[in-house]
């Protein structure tokens, strides 16, 4: 069986903190504020995973107000997200994402960002879409106050 699912995010863009988005550090001068490095992509991906399967989102599991969960590497909640649909039986096929951030620009590490998800996910990266759009200056996002992601599974069973 096949089953889709759909992940958001959005963290605030703040001065101090590394930019960190599908596992590569891009440089800039701001950073996403959030637990551990707030990658805002990985957290959309994994809420996409639990979606597919009707189980909750990544605050479920890694409630933030929990000390245990606190720094949690993103990479490593995509895997746990992963691990709860390989318990179900569920594969990865493929996944499509979309960033949406003012600055910096994303296109030049659409590549590196791919082979990062690949390595986490067991995914050729065939099967991960990435893709950049500004908000066109409008509303926090394209002030540069903050960076959002969506993102959409299809998993098979
Ligand atoms: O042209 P349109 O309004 O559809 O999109 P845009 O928001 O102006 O972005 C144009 C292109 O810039 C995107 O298709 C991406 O290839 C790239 N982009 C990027 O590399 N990094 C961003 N943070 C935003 C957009
Ligand atoms: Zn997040």
């Amino acid at each position: 069986m096949n089953r889709i699912g759909i992940g958001y995010d959005i963290h605030r863009l703040v001065e101090g903190r590394r930019l960190v988005i599908g596992g590569v550090a891009i440089p800039y001068e701001k950073g996403l504020l959030g637990h551990s490095d707030a990658d805002v992509l990985l957290h959309a991906i994994s809420d996409a995973v639990l979606g597919a399967l009707a189980h909750g989102d990544i605050g479920v599991y890694f409630p933030p107000d929990d000390d245990r969960y606190k720094d949690m590497a993103s990479p490593v909640i995509l895997r746990k997200a992963l691990s709860i649909a390989a318990d179900e039986g569920y594969r990865l096929i493929n996944i499509d994402s979309v960033v949406i951030a003012q600055q910096p620009k994303l296109s030049h590490y659409y590549a590196q960002i791919i082979e990062s998800i690949a390595g986490m996910t067991g995914l050729h990266s065939s099967s991960i879409g990435v893709k950049a759009k500004t908000n066109e200056g409008l509303d926090a996002v394209g002030k540069g106050e903050a960076i959002a992601a969506y993102a959409v599974v299809l998993m098979n069973q």
